[in-house]
């Protein structure tokens, strides 16, 4: 095996920490919440700080770099970054479905100039389950097999709540590692896309229905993994976190470790992104391996902004208040009570102490869904959430938290098609009035009539190919072949 392709040896100490009463806790049992005090928990690696001890920033860049070309997939995946993430696992317990390792699309000039800045998109879309959660579930999974193998435990139950793309995610894996895991997933009833209903059922999960929206699901399964024995696959678990840590490393090696002037744009729900992508600069910082840190940008619909009203108030008067969530086409983060506010305020403190920056903006439903729709008019994939990190970007820029030559980075955390329902919504123009979309004329596209289905039969092939032929060339106006350009 050559050196790139070769399993790193470092170990880490890893432990729960809770960051409401800094309790610790063993990482050999599962837990979600504080024991003590029901404190939301970061996993950390006591021996970080040993790391940069064997190498120094530009050591580590190289290691990682050289890791790009590994085909070894305990590594070739996000595990690229082991040492900075879960160094307790071994090889054997790595789970690798080709997740990770994302493109990151330069927008085109046309796009660049409407939006006055330049940008890019890194398509976290195409993931194996067509989002970003991939990313912590191949952690959050790779730990589960870990500990399975290691108490030889049986009959393992996961379960998460979800806006549909985590229990995607979650029943993709479950089902790539089968006994004895069983995947169950708990969905608001009606507030998923069909395409995200399809998937978990597709995996062949228990899929559960709730009447209401995410908020109520959530509750149901932190009673059943405060009271039972369940592996909670929501990013209250800290290895889901860990492992989304990772589009922050990919970012930064994309830009050869070279962060300063870019500004990364994530759309918050859950916060549990947001907060994985900040972790993962801290860390990078820590090591010397970026010597900036970039700006990071959260975006909120006005119809779920619990995180961007919190830090709307003057930084003294802060007072977090979870709100009621309205219909969002961005409906994957339409959640009113984030689980990791809490860690969003830990971290953002530390980005800030560092010289970090840190904004939440807020935008409007029909600027989510216009900015899906016009960022994929010019090669994009974005679903409605990537739609909202454009109309965040265009926020930004109004509200002067981006200097002219910046690069904004926007996350596609899901693919477009997941969410294709709300752009046919907008072309037929048929949004329930809660959504507050108007279409324009602008962005709307519908398919038209060549021919009537009657000629079909009235011709025969070769007159039937003639003439849609000539529907066309009258509708365009084609050139002659011949014709120069
Ligand atoms: C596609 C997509 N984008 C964004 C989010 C929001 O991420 P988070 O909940 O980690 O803040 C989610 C969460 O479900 C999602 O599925
Ligand atoms: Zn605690």
């Amino acid at each position: 095996m050559n050196q790139t392709n070769e399993f790193p040896s470092y170990r880490g100490t890893m432990r729960y920490k809770c960051l409401s009463c800094g309790a610790t806790y063993p990482i050999d049992a599962l837990y979600y919440t504080c024991p003590d005090c029901g404190g939301v928990f970061l996993l950390e690696d006591t021996s970080f700080s040993s790391l940069a001890e064997k190498h120094d920033g530009p050591g580590w860049r190289k290691i990682f770099d050289a890791r790009a070309a590994t085909k070894n997939t305990a590594l070739r995946g996000i595990f690229r970054f082991y040492e900075l993430m879960a160094p307790v696992l071994e090889a054997e317990d790595i789970i690798y479905l080709g997740e990770g390792n994302t493109p990151i699309v330069r927008a085109s000039r046309e796009l660049e100039a409407y939006a006055g800045q330049p940008l890019a998109y890194k398509n976290d879309g195409q993931n194996p389950s067509g989002s970003f959660k991939d990313r912590g579930m191949a952690c959050a999974f790779s730990y589960l097999r870990h500990l399975v193998r290691k108490h030889g435990w049986k009959d393992v139950i996961t379960i998460c709540a979800s806006t549909g793309d985590t229990s995607a995610a979650a029943a993709l894996y479950a089902s790539h590692v089968g006994d004895p895991l069983k995947s169950v997933v708990l969905l608001p009833k009606g507030k998923v896309t069909p395409q995200q209903l399809a998937q978990p059922l597709g995996s062949g999960a228990l899929v559960l229905e709730v009447p209401g929206v995410f908020d109520d699901c959530m509750k149901v399964v932190e009673y059943l993994a405060d009271h039972y024995r369940v592996a909670l696959l929501n990013s209250k678990n800290g290895w889901r976190i860990l492992g989304q840590e990772s589009y922050a490393f990919e970012v930064a090696q994309w830009y050869d470790w070279n962060m300063g002037d870019k500004a990364v744009f994530v759309p918050i729900g859950n916060a549990g992104n947001v907060t994985a992508v900040m972790s993962g600069f801290l860390k990078l910082h820590r090591l010397g391996i970026i010597e900036d840190l970039p700006k990071i940008i959260g975006v909120q619909s006005s119809h779920a902004d619990p995180v961007f009203k919190y830090y709307d108030q003057p930084a003294e008067a802060r007072i977090y208040a979870p709100v009621k969530v309205r219909p969002s086409v961005a409906q994957a983060a339409m959640i009113g009570n984030p689980v990791s506010f809490p860690r969003v305020r830990f971290l953002v403190d530390q980005y800030e102490q560092l010289g970090g920056v840190f904004h939440v903006v807020q935008v409007r439903e029909q600027e989510i869904m216009e900015g899906m729709l016009r960022v994929n008019r010019h090669g994009h994939i974005a679903c409605t959430q990537g739609g909202e990190c454009f109309a965040g970007l265009l926020k930004a820029r109004e509200k002067g938290f981006l200097d002219p030559h910046d690069l904004a980075i926007l996350d596609a955390t899901a693919h477009a098609l997941k969410f294709i329902g709300f752009q046919d919504m907008y072309f037929s123009n048929s949004f329930a009035r809660e959504y507050e979309i108007t279409p324009g004329r602008e962005l709307h596209n519908a398919p038209q009539e060549l021919i009537a289905a009657s000629r079909k039969e009235d011709l025969d092939e070769q007159a039937f190919t003639r003439e849609a032929a000539e529907r066309v060339v009258a509708r365009l106006g084609l050139a002659d072949k011949h014709d120069h350009y």
